[in-house]
């Protein structure tokens, strides 16, 4: 019986990994240029965290979580009917900045050295509708920075970004940016912007109609065309800034301008998660399609003390990597890893001592494949040759007992005998011309 995986759950097979593994190398080496350190937390987490974290009305919350119920109440010793489960209920983590934080609040982090700098990697799952760039699991690599309130933090997460990229190679992504005000400045623009949408109502979508009331500037977020036409005239949150706030927004937007990172202002842009305040911000690409946000983020200054900890600021980002793999193979594939030496050989002796010159040449740090079966010569050389080993050792009785075998470069085609009981040496002295 074939069990196939479940819809919005992917693997990431041999072939493709490779570009994950390369994206991975490249966001722990620009951590560590920008000194941030890697914290890993769970998958799971109680349900209240991310209703109280991410917003009881957000999308997420409302309908995309994972959520069940833990059997570890009495109910769920009695027999299974309506009612008899009263465990606690947990979610397959949404998003990693809610699990940081409460990570950062129970370890008293905080006690030792205020500021953190931190980063993850892992999947998060939201139950969406699968498509092009969007999964059910998903991976994100996410960074956030606890403790620093200013605005120099936020420009600098955005230039770790785009090194990054740089990094990576990716190029034409746009830097979409906006500020969602405090809680002193926002409540004066929600007032403006529902008296705006109060004239439109009915006939914005009903999805839009019954966030209206609950948080009225998801209505800008809407991509059903008849809204954003509707909206189109609709007041922005940068007219209603504080002061505060305007001189936030004002330095970050300074700061990019001072080391050349250019941005695009989107006062619609408003994020779908209740914890953010200020700057906000998304990069984008148009080749993805309508999934189009390859990483966004924004400062979340009330969520620690949220989540029951001291006041303390907070801003950061994540980054899909499904959706920067996808712009990575638009570019180029990553070739897949290729043994250095593939191991030959013929008849049962040559086999065990192949078996443990495989192990000899592995601990000696050298990639290794050996063939598995009893094949002929020339059926095992095709398999080193479609696997892409860069060297064959032959090994057969003639061999071992000359004390010689044949090593051959797959590229070259070129054959040298080498010695067997100093493989490791000639192994590597090939190895090195190789690669000259
Ligand atoms: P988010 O905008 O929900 O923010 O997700 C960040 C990124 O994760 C998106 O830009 C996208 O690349 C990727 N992503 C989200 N959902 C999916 C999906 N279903 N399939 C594939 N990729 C997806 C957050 O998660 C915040 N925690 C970011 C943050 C960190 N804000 C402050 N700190």
């Amino acid at each position: 019986m074939k069990v196939a995986a479940i819809k919005g759950f992917s693997d990431i097979l041999p072939g493709e990994v490779e570009s994950w593994q390369f994206v991975e190398e490249k966001a722990r080496e620009v951590f560590a240029l920008y000194n941030f350190s890697e914290i890993r937390i769970p998958v799971l987490e109680k349900t209240e965290l991310f209703s109280r974290s991410l917003g009881e009305t957000t999308d997420i919350v409302e309908k995309e979580m994972y959520t069940f119920v833990d059997r570890d109440a009495m109910g769920t010793m009695l027999p299974p009917g309506p009612g008899t489960i009263r465990g606690s209920s947990l979610t397959l983590r949404p998003e990693g900045t809610a699990g940081v934080v409460r990570a950062y609040v129970e370890s008293e982090m905080y006690k030792i050295e205020a500021v953190r700098k931190l980063f993850y990697l892992g999947p998060m799952f939201r139950r969406e509708k699968p498509q092009k760039g969007r999964l059910r699991q998903f991976y994100q690599i996410g960074a956030e920075v606890l403790g620093r309130g200013d605005p120099f933090a936020d420009a600098e997460l955005l230039l770790l970004l785009r090194d990054l990229f740089e990094m990576v190679g990716l190029d034409g992504l746009t830097l979409e940016l906006n500020s969602l005000g405090c809680v002193a400045c926002r409540p004066r623009y929600r007032e403006d912007l529902l008296s705006f949408l109060g004239e439109r109502g009915k006939k914005l979508c009903g999805n839009c109609q019954r966030r209206m009331g609950r948080n009225p500037m998801r209505v800008l977020d809407c991509k059903e065309e008849v809204c954003s036409q509707l909206t189109g005239g609709a007041p922005s949150i940068l007219g209603f800034l504080c002061e505060s706030c305007e001189d936030h927004f004002g330095t970050v937007k300074q700061l990019l301008g001072e080391t050349g990172l250019e941005f695009k202002l989107n006062p619609r842009m408003v994020r779908g998660l209740d914890y953010y305040c200020r700057t906000a911000f998304e990069w984008t690409s148009p080749r993805l399609g309508s999934q189009n946000a390859v990483a966004a983020g924004g400062r979340y200054d009330g969520l620690v003390e949220e989540l029951g900890g001291p006041p303390t600021p907070g801003v950061g980002f994540a980054m899909g990597m499904e959706r920067l793999v996808l712009l990575l193979a638009m570019k180029e594939s990553k070739k897949a890893a290729r043994p250095a030496i593939y191991l030959v050989w013929v008849g049962a002796t040559a086999r065990v001592w192949a078996f443990s010159a495989a192990h000899r040449l592995r601990r000696a740090g050298f990639s290794v494949e050996i063939e598995g079966e009893a094949k002929s010569l020339k059926s095992q050389m095709r398999r080193a040759d479609k696997m892409g080993a860069q060297f064959v050792l032959i090994v057969g009785d003639e061999e071992l007992s000359s004390g010689k075998g044949i090593l051959r470069n797959m590229d070259s085609k070129e054959q040298f005998p080498v010695s067997l009981d100093r493989i490791e040496k000639e192994i590597a002295a090939r190895l090195e011309t190789n690669t000259d």
